[in-house]
């Protein structure tokens, strides 16, 4: 199946009055004349699951937090933090069309009965900053009603995007998850106490005076503005019954080309490796691929999986946000399951011990295996096997299960290849940097070079100090 321009137009919109002119705006008109309850129903009915790597669907997060919000203020915070190693999606999207993610925010906003809408972006996202910022004066100058929108930056931690961590920062705190809960108290409208939302209290439970607030992904803000301009039945013409519409994918790894695309949900993934990757490296084979961190390898055998959360979840790996890192026959999967192991550990915050210590203890023994060090422990399976069993206990966020899914699975791939490093067959390998995408120049993703300084305790400037970041911060 070919790519598509459906919400990834095929050249950028540069202003308003050319966003207008292609029809842009009408989904937010068709939105004010109709009753909140029937754009949250519009939604449920079109199928949407949120793109930020869950695919959460997001009527019903909407209805939840409408729901319970009749006695308190709403806002709505635009996930637009991206840092999954893999994926380049959302900052794509930005430069590519702002208009329809702002848009996509305000009919959620009418939707939920919101007057706050925040966008928030990494403060190193300076070209998505450099489009946010006069898109969203332009929309308020065109005539916003009771509708606060506003950029927040935030720091460049991974942990930056979990949701929980993304309202912290909105606060002015450090990116610290709180509890679990898909539906969240939200800001504390300026207050410079601890907000009552930064405790353990869940936006569906009645007590106390805190708001509430709607997160969803860039992407999926984007789509939202497509239902209600195209309709519920033009959206699901693409796609298939459990997650309707469109991927926005990107491709990374050992292909020829890196890039980010349009696919239909339902394409094959193969379709994605070809038409977008270029299929295999020259001499290569392709033996998997992993979707960002947060997956387990979709190999081989299974690329003929469609695009679509279920379909993804039923081979055992998961569709995540589309950021797909690709594996062939040159590469070294210890190293890898090293890097990504490496890239956790250190993005870990340690409120949860397991998560902090257990991470880094499998971080620290894949970094003895790739480095084929004959003096490593002969039970070196066996701990890495009980270490994956406890790194994620208690944990508060997604970041430690990752261990268990990415790593693990890595791991496992690695040990079914030809040779290990071990037993002396495979030469040390370097190490394989899994940090964010910052830009992707030439079909050549590149990788964030500044995460080879970055510390256990977010430091960047020396030797760690083996203190968890929350301690210091
Ligand atoms: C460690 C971690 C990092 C995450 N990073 C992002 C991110 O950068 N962008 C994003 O939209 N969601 C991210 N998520 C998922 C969010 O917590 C949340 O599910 C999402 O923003 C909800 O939006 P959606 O329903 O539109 O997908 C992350 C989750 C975890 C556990
Ligand atoms: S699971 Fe890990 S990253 Fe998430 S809150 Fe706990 S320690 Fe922090």
């Amino acid at each position: 199946m070919p790519r598509l321009n459906r919400i990834l137009r095929p050249d950028a919109v540069k202003t308003l009055d050319e966003y207008l002119a292609m029809g842009g705006g009408e989904g937010l008109k068709l939105a004010s004349d109709m009753d909140p309850l029937e754009i949250i129903a519009m939604i449920e009915a079109s199928g949407l699951r949120g793109r930020g790597g869950a695919g959460f669907p997001t009527g019903t997060k909407w209805r939840t937090v409408a729901e319970m919000s009749t006695d308190r203020p709403v806002s709505v915070v635009v996930n637009g933090a991206e840092g999954e190693p893999g994926t380049f999606k959302d900052r794509t999207l930005l430069d590519n069309d702002p208009f329809q993610v702002i848009e996509g925010a305000l009919i959620t906003a009418r939707a939920v009965g919101a007057t706050d809408v925040v966008i928030a972006v990494k403060e190193q996202f300076d070209e998505q900053i450099a489009r946010l910022r006069p898109a969203i004066a332009a929309f308020e100058a065109y005539g916003l009603e009771d509708v606060e929108l506003r950029v927040v930056t935030g720091p460049s931690s991974y942990l930056y995007g979990e949701e929980s961590a993304l309202l912290e920062v909105v606060e002015g705190r450090p990116p610290l998850p709180r509890v679990t809960p898909p539906y969240r108290r939200g800001l504390a409208d300026g207050a410079d106490v601890r907000n009552e939302a930064s405790e353990v209290a869940l936006a569906g439970e009645t007590s106390g005076a805190g708001s509430t607030a709607v997160v969803n992904n860039v992407e999926t803000m984007a789509n939202v503005t497509y239902i209600l301009t195209h309709g519920v039945d033009e959206f699901r013409s693409v796609g298939t019954d459990a997650t309707p519409g469109t991927a926005i994918c990107t491709i990374s790894g050992a292909v020829p080309h890196h890039g980010v695309a349009e696919f239909a949900m339902g394409t094959p993934f193969w379709n994605v490796l070809d038409e977008l990757g270029g299929g295999a490296v020259d001499d290569h084979t392709v033996i998997g691929a992993i979707s960002g961190t947060a997956n387990a390898v979709l190999t081989a055998d299974r690329f003929d999986t469609g695009l679509c959360f279920d379909a993804f979840a039923d081979t055992g790996s998961g569709l995540g946000s589309a950021g797909f890192i690709v594996l062939d026959d040159h590469t070294d999967l210890a190293a890898t399951a090293h890097g990504v192991a490496r890239f956790l550990a250190i993005e870990s915050c340690g409120q949860c011990q397991p998560c902090k210590d257990d991470g880094g203890a499998i971080a620290d023994r894949l970094d003895v295996i790739r480095k084929s060090d004959r003096t490593a422990p002969a039970d070196i399976d066996n701990e890495l096997e009980s270490l994956f069993g406890t790194v994620a206990d208690g944990a508060r966020c997604g970041l430690a299960s990752q261990h268990q899914s990415a790593v693990a699975s890595l791991y496992a791939l690695a040990c079914t290849a030809t040779g290990s490093h071990l037993s002396g067959e495979l030469a040390p390998a370097g190490l394989e940097l899994i940090a964010p995408i910052v830009d992707i120049i030439d079909g050549v993703a590149q990788v964030d070079g500044r995460h080879l300084d970055k510390q256990r305790d977010w430091s960047t400037d020396g030797e760690d100090s083996t203190t968890a970041p929350v301690d210091l911060l």
